[in-house]
């Protein structure tokens, strides 16, 4: 079956053709998948800012759909089923998404199915893997995003529990904030991760020569790192990288080293934070498999340090991570989530709207 599935909770308008196949074991080939980015015009504000994120949306949506059929060979009447994001995400930006997908289910007569944006990035793990061909629950989910910081115990498809989350500030959040505090642009996420690489620190091998010598002097909390509970926060980091920001001279604030310390201690306490709390619940629910989504698993040094973490310390699990593509926002995600609901219940319809806060 053909699937066109809409995202549009965030400032990235993406619309997807997926194929979609097999009941015991899904198969998805995507046949194209288009994000229109908003970054440009979001730069300015140093964050997202939902009514002009909203009016984007409106602008883009027909030629992102132009693009997408384009680029999948295929008429819309060849599209089997739609699928939207419903929520979490900003309301404004959901509507929209909404409303072209009902106006395009009208055109064609087709069904859409409502998705939830976090299933939706934690589902982004079986376009590359096949579900159902090992048992994968109990399952530990940890989302990580602009939004977002959930660590989810997953018994089954559609069976999930939140354990903890974030109190304040999303991780990804974090790194925008501290991105604007040093004067580094927007999204921070990928401008920190670029700028810690060019530091030698915790024996990391992707060094430069000239900074060999350059070792982290910069130490910052771990919050919330050895509480007895599986919720994060995040906003404690963003203001001790402004103390330590404005206790530096000028000169320093500037130099490319002390920037490059930061970004690398900033992203280590992130890891260190989010690697203890999935490693502890992954061992206290003895779970088979360890999955992780969103944007900020786009994150290389996150990945690599994951990946060494859970080959020591719980080998027998299975670890799933998307491709960093299909980390951050993108439809592909929000189709594949969308066929296991089809899977499970093609005939029961929910009312389709907005729902800023939904939980999974
Ligand atoms: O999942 P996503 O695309 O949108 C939301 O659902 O929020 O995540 C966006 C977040 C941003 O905060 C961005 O800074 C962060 O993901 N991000 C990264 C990286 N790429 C994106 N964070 C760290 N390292 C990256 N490479
Ligand atoms: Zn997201």
């Amino acid at each position: 079956m053909k699937i066109l599935a809409i995202e549009t909770s965030c400032d990235d308008t993406c619309i997807a053709l997926i194929k979609a196949s097999g009941k015991t074991r899904p198969c998805f080939k995507i046949l194209s998948n288009i994000v229109s980015s908003q970054v440009k015009i979001h730069k300015k504000w140093g964050g997202v800012y939902p009514f002009l994120a909203k009016r984007e949306h409106q602008k883009n949506l027909p030629m992102v759909l132009r693009k997408a059929l384009k680029g999948a060979k295929l008429l819309l009447e060849k599209v089997d089923l739609i699928a939207v994001t419903v929520g979490p995400g900003l309301e404004p930006c959901l509507w929209v998404g909404i409303n072209f997908a009902k106006d395009l289910a009208k055109k064609s007569n087709l069904k859409i199915v409502p998705v939830n944006h976090i299933e939706a990035h934690i589902y982004a793990n079986f376009l590359n893997y096949a579900a159902g061909s090992r048992n994968l629950f109990p399952a530990i989910c940890l989302v990580v995003s602009g939004g977002h910081t959930q660590l989810i115990l997953m018994r089954d498809f559609g069976n999930y529990k939140i354990l903890g989350e974030t109190r304040d500030d999303a991780a990804g959040e974090c790194f925008d904030k501290v991105a604007r505090i040093l004067g580094l642009g927007y999204p921070g996420g990928p401008i920190i991760s670029k700028l810690a690489k060019k530091i030698n620190y915790r024996g990391s091998t992707s060094i430069k020569f000239e900074f060999v010598r350059d070792r982290i002097s910069i130490n910052l909390p771990r919050p919330m790192i050895h509480q007895k509970n599986y919720d994060f926060s995040f906003s404690g980091l963003k203001t001790a990288v402004l103390y330590n920001f404005r206790n530096q001279s000028p000169k320093i604030r500037k130099s490319k080293k002390y920037i490059r310390e930061m970004c690398a201690e900033a992203q280590q306490v992130v890891i260190d934070v989010l690697i203890h709390k999935t490693l502890k619940a992954a061992k206290e629910y003895n779970v088979k498999s360890i999955i992780l989504g969103g944007g900020v698993v786009a994150n290389d040094e996150l990945r690599k340090q994951f990946k060494s973490k859970i080959k020591k310390e719980i080998p027998n699990s299975l670890f799933l991570i998307p491709d960093s593509k299909f980390c951050t926002d993108n439809a592909a995600m929000v189709a594949i989530a969308a066929y296991f609901h089809w899977l499970k219940d093609a005939t029961v319809w929910q009312k389709i709207e907005a729902k800023a806060n939904l939980r999974i």
